[in-house]
């Protein structure tokens, strides 16, 4: 399938060193316009420049639609509070790959596949062994990913559809054991094995924190919470691990590479591993700076790196709607679990000072997704350094969905280019004369 180019009747005009250029104008279902510059070059040798890509539409999408002014996120055009508050994590990921909430029938049909592929191969689960015990679930996570592109060598060609169908589930089945034997490795505790007659969120809670010394008793709250951080991931556009999966997808890697990818690319503090830097944040305000407010003002000194985590959107500029659904769960997954509240007082302080501040006033920074999902996640009993593999494992099946409509429209080897800024020719001086 390709996705046809929604042109519109207007056209723009550039005019440069006294000539014309005509440039189509395309149109979003949403009203949403861009010049189409994709033929620039060849017509007048000039590209254009967009350094972050802040103004750069990469790509056509069917998948999900942001308004950042608006807070505005649907997945296949369901608001993300109706799924948030109606759906589970395996109905919204069924609805972000095949573009329609599934009937039961396919929903069971969906859930069974992913249950029955949860099992990863023992000599994987060897693998463990070999890393530090102290080393990051991130990297633990994208090594283990990437290795299944060794272990499944009849699903590796994006371009056949039934291996593409076999390892979108290995891969969404697969990741909560990866991460669960990440966190059990660094804990030293034994792994436990997946279980099917458990839900997906469930089956994640028992592996993450089940010992073989005492039955493991789930809490209705907890499933939720989990199930519900893991639906506010699961796709998000553009963004940084989205387009690493695209681009890597694009060369045509096999999409184990691709997500392994993508999960590296997840877990930097300016993206996914925000949630944990949020949480080293808040501590060492509770333990080192002593105030909310003495924090915040080191965040607004331009001598001085430090950022308020949590804080600040490239797309969002009112309020990250993810983050206000988020808000209202801290609230009562703490109440439910008699989570100490001095973390989650630290950071509403933090909110109710930073939305008064005129540093962050002018400048449209409001909380984001991260600001409460580590606090969230802290509250589940999830190490510090694991929320960043939940948000991965949520995110997934968005990458999944993204990397397979690269290529369902036929999609090009993504390749931007650059504006040349170095040395022009020199002359190469032998070294005994430098
Ligand atoms: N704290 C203090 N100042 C900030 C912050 C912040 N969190 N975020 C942006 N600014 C300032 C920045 O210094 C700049 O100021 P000035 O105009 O004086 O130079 C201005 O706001 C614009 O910032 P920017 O870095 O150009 O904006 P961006 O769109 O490139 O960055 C961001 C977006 C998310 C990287 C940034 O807001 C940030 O670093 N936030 C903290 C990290 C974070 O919470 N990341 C999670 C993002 S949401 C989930 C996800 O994507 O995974």
């Amino acid at each position: 399938m390709t996705l046809a180019t929604p042109v519109s009747t207007d056209v723009a005009t550039l005019n440069v060193d006294g000539a014309t250029y005509e440039l189509p104008i395309i149109e979003g279902t949403e009203g949403e316009r861009a010049i189409d510059i994709s033929r620039l070059r060849s017509s007048s040798g000039l590209i254009t420049f967009d350094q972050g890509y802040a103004n750069t539409g990469s790509t056509l999408s069917d998948i999900t639609f942001i308004n950042g002014e608006e807070g505005i996120l649907r997945y296949r055009g369901y608001p993300i509070e109706v799924l948030a508050e109606r759906s589970t994590f395996l109905e919204t990921s069924y609805l972000v790959l095949h573009g329609e909430l599934p009937t039961q029938e396919q929903l069971d049909a969906f859930t069974d596949r992913i249950t029955r592929h949860s099992l990863i191969h023992e000599k994987i689960r060897r693998m463990y062994d070999a890393f530090p015990l102290d080393a990051h679930p991130m990297a633990v996570t994208s090594a283990v990913v990437g290795s299944l592109s060794a272990f499944y060598q009849d699903s590796l060609d994006p371009l056949d559809p039934e291996q593409v169908d076999i390892s979108v589930f290995r891969l969404l089945a697969k990741l909560p054991t990866i991460c669960a034997f990440a966190f059990k490795y660094a804990m030293g505790q034994p792994f436990n094995y997946p279980r099917n007659d458990l839900s997906y969120s469930e089956n994640l809670l028992w592996m993450m924190f089940g010992v073989p010394t005492e039955e493991y008793r789930l809490s209705e709250a907890n499933v939720r919470a989990l199930d519900t951080l893991l639906i506010l991931h699961a796709d998000h556009e553009q963004n940084c691990s989205t387009s690493t999966m695209r681009m890597v997808g694009s060369s045509r890697a096999n999409i184990y590479a691709s997500a392994a990818a993508a999960i590296m690319a997840l877990s930097g503090p300016l993206h996914g591993g925000a949630n944990q830097a949020v949480l080293d944040m808040l501590e060492d305000i509770a333990a080192v700076e002593g105030s909310a407010k003495a924090f915040l003002e080191k965040t607004k000194d331009t001598n001085d790196t430090t950022r308020l985590m949590g804080f600040g959107h490239r797309v969002y500029k009112n309020f990250d709607p993810r983050a206000t659904i988020l808000k209202k769960h801290a609230h009562e997954v703490i109440e439910d679990l008699g989570y100490s509240p001095r973390l989650l007082e630290i950071a509403l302080e933090l909110e109710e000072l930073a939305l008064n501040d005129d540093y962050y006033v002018q400048r449209q920074l409001y909380p984001n997704v991260d600001f409460y999902s580590g606090i969230i996640y802290e509250a589940l009993g999830v190490p510090e350094n694991g929320s960043t593999p939940l948000f991965a494992l949520g995110r997934m099946p968005g990458w999944i969905a993204h990397w397979r409509e690269h290529h369902e429209e036929g999609g090009r080897l993504n390749r931007p280019r650059q504006i040349y800024t170095g040395e022009t020719t020199r002359a190469y001086v032998p070294i005994e004369a430098r």
